[in-house]
């Protein structure tokens, strides 16, 4: 392909890059440090995961996490600082760009009411079936910045990391803070945060196993606008051909990038 693309929307005599900027450096930084910090909480986490009436992995796991850290203490402790580190980086990095990038983020990602919650199941079961042949026929919507598998994807770390923070900071706080047997309630709460903190992780897993294979096999392009912070503006127009239009009328308008950091 040509250095420079031609645009096709419209006159066509204007002249687009190759590829565009679409995400700066602040903004792939937090996705692999969330990410970084994840791999490490999960595995640490589910190394804790040791009750005897129910268990969230095989009784192999937490044995050879506790043998290789030498015993619970330390993999706790580990597990409660890189979550307290977790906790401190993603709120600097949401009070540092709340309104230029937080927001509008906020704004493409959230899948708030009903109708929008049905609609993104929908599509978001088409494009899985896709991958075991089933509804080819089926036209979907053209999408814009984020299709509706991913604004789901968003929408649940969103919601479940703010679960997992609060259930956490409260099982690692309460204990030395509140007397329990002052108030059933603690105790209430203590369950509570254990069952949620639990639940959000494993909600957010199962999107993560999509998400992950999608960035790596069948939209690997993403991969690099998640490394460099360019895409290609021909996979904008074959998977996000409204926001494809919406970068060709700003190239016509003088505008040289979407998101410039
Ligand atoms: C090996 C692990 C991971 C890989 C390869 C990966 C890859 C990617 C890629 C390529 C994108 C851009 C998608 C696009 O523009 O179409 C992305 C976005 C995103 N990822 Fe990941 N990711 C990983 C782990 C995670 C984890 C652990 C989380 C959260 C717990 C996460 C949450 C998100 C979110 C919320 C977005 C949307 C943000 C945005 O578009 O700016 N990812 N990821």
């Amino acid at each position: 392909m040509s250095e420079q693309l031609k645009t096709q929307a419209g006159s066509g005599s204007q002249e687009l890059p190759e590829r565009i900027r679409i995400r700066d450096r602040g903004g792939i930084a937090l996705h692999w440090f969330n990410a970084g910090c994840w791999l490490v909480l999960v595995l640490t986490g589910l190394g804790l995961s040791t009750g005897d009436s129910w268990r969230l992995v095989p009784a192999f796991w937490p044995e050879l996490m506790q043998g290789l850290f030498g015993g619970n203490r330390l993999l706790i402790n580990v597990h409660i600082a890189v979550g307290l580190v977790w906790i401190v980086g993603v709120l600097t990095y949401l009070a540092l760009r709340w309104r230029s990038h937080v927001v509008p983020f906020l704004h493409e990602v959230l899948v708030v009411t009903p109708r929008d919650l049905t609609r993104s199941l929908w599509i978001t079961g088409v494009i899985l079936g896709r991958l075991l042949g089933l509804f080819r026929q089926v036209e979907l919507p053209p999408t814009y910045k984020l299709n509706a598998a991913q604004r789901l994807l968003g929408t649940t770390v969103v919601l479940g990391s703010v679960a997992i923070a609060l259930s956490g900071l409260y099982l690692f706080l309460a204990p030395s803070l509140l007397s329990f047997p002052d108030s059933s309630v603690y105790g209430a709460l203590y369950r509570t945060s254990v069952l949620l903190h639990a639940a959000a992780v494993y909600l957010i897993l199962m999107a993560l196993v999509a998400h992950i294979y999608f960035s790596t096999v069948e939209h690997r392009p993403a991969l690099e606008g998640m490394r460099s912070g360019y895409l290609s503006l021909e996979f904008l127009r074959r998977e996000r051909p409204l926001w494809y239009q919406e970068i060709v009328e700003r190239y016509r308008s003088g505008e040289s990038s979407v998101r410039d950091e």
